[in-house]
């Protein structure tokens, strides 16, 4: 039997937290053996919002070493960068031509991003979860597994597919696979450190809100120690305690304990006790992933080669989904 096919990125901006590895990366690392994987460095999103060239590369370069430094092995899974597959922006200019405006904006990613950068807002912006569905549609992708923010997106992709189905294809011979959403429970939406009902991000302006997983064992005590806690005594997974509820929840997956566990072992407990517990668990878990980063990034030779044989791969079955979609659309072949 031929296994099912999973496709999902991350955008090379700035650095990975642990809500990223935990909300998607952990998981692609935990599916893989099941799965025919692609995983992709998403750098045209990346200019979605202002963005600086010099830095483009590198953190493009950055993100393919921490894919394999938290464990994506390539017997498994194909390794690309999206901006060298070109079908991704051929098929996102087609899909944009059959995507009603008002579908886009609704997205409330789009809404919350626009916000915070006021009047100069890219059509780019916009457009960024077209630019995903053809990440997704490109590879035939069954499943997708994403973080809980990425479900509005996902719902698109397939709206998306499903039209183009209905217009364009048959049904013994569909245009798109429409793909699931892959989407765990735990760990799905990591919050702030520094406000346990926002959600940990890239974007936020202060560094002590979200853990790195490159930072240093000294820095990820000082974030720890720092980090917004409430005055009740003893801990405990509440609604209403939303910072109690992460720290706990990070707690949980770092020592790779279950909740009811962590909940007994926490019971009694004042923050005092639980933040060094809670700084050594995330400390070394991310410890063998920092190493084996530092190894990989010490030899570009090797990450220039699973790139390049990435794109190969990649460009054998998108290039392949991109000619049906252009033949449905009803297109001169090219020569
Ligand atoms: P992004 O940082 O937007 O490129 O997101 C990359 C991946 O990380 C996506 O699958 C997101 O759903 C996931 N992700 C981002 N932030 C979080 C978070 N705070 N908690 C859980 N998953 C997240
Ligand atoms: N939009 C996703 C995010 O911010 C990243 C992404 C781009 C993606 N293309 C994708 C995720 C395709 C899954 C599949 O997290």
């Amino acid at each position: 039997m031929t296994k099912k096919r999973v496709l999902s990125g991350v955008q090379p901006t700035g650095n990975l937290h642990i809500g990223n590895y935990l909300g998607a990366i952990r998981n692609w690392v935990e599916i893989q053996p099941n799965y025919d994987n692609f995983f992709c460095v998403v750098d045209l999103h990346a200019i979605t919002v202002p963005h600086d060239p010099k830095t483009l590369a590198q953190n493009t370069y950055n993100m393919a070493a921490l894919y394999l430094a938290c464990g994506i092995d390539l017997n498994h899974s194909t390794i690309f960068v999206q901006s060298h597959v070109t079908a991704h922006s051929e098929l996102t200019w087609l899909l944009n031509c059959l995507t009603p405006l008002n579908w886009l904006e609704r997205m409330i990613q789009f809404k919350e991003k626009a916000v915070k950068q006021g009047e100069n807002v890219s059509a780019g912006l916009l457009d960024y979860p077209v630019l995903m569905a053809a990440d997704i549609l490109l590879y035939d992708a069954d499943q997708v597994p994403v973080g809980e923010d990425q479900k509005q997106h996902l719902e698109l992709t397939r709206n998306i597919a499903v039209r183009v189905n209905d217009k364009f294809g048959s049904e013994q011979n569909p245009i798109f696979k429409v793909p699931e959403p892959m989407i765990r429970k735990e760990g799905a939406r990591v919050m702030s450190l520094a406000d346990g009902t926002k959600k940990m991000s890239k974007s936020d302006s202060s560094q002590l809100s979200r853990i790195n997983l490159l930072d240093t064992p000294d820095v990820i005590k000082k974030k720890i120690k720092k980090c917004k806690t409430d005055p009740i005594m003893g801990l405990s997974f509440a609604d209403d305690r939303p910072e109690c509820n992460n720290l706990l929840g990070l707690y949980t997956i770092f020592s790779d304990q279950n909740k009811e566990a962590v909940a007994d072992e926490c019971a009694d407990m004042g923050w005092g006790k639980f933040k060094p517990l809670l700084t050594d668990s995330i400390i070394s878990a991310l410890e063998p992933i920092q190493n084996k980063y530092n190894e990989i990034m010490t030899d570009k030779t090797y990450l220039d080669s699973v790139l390049k044989e990435g794109q190969e791969k990649a460009e054998s079955v998108a290039n392949k989904t991109l000619g049906r979609v252009k033949d449905g659309l009803g297109y001169l072949p090219s020569f």
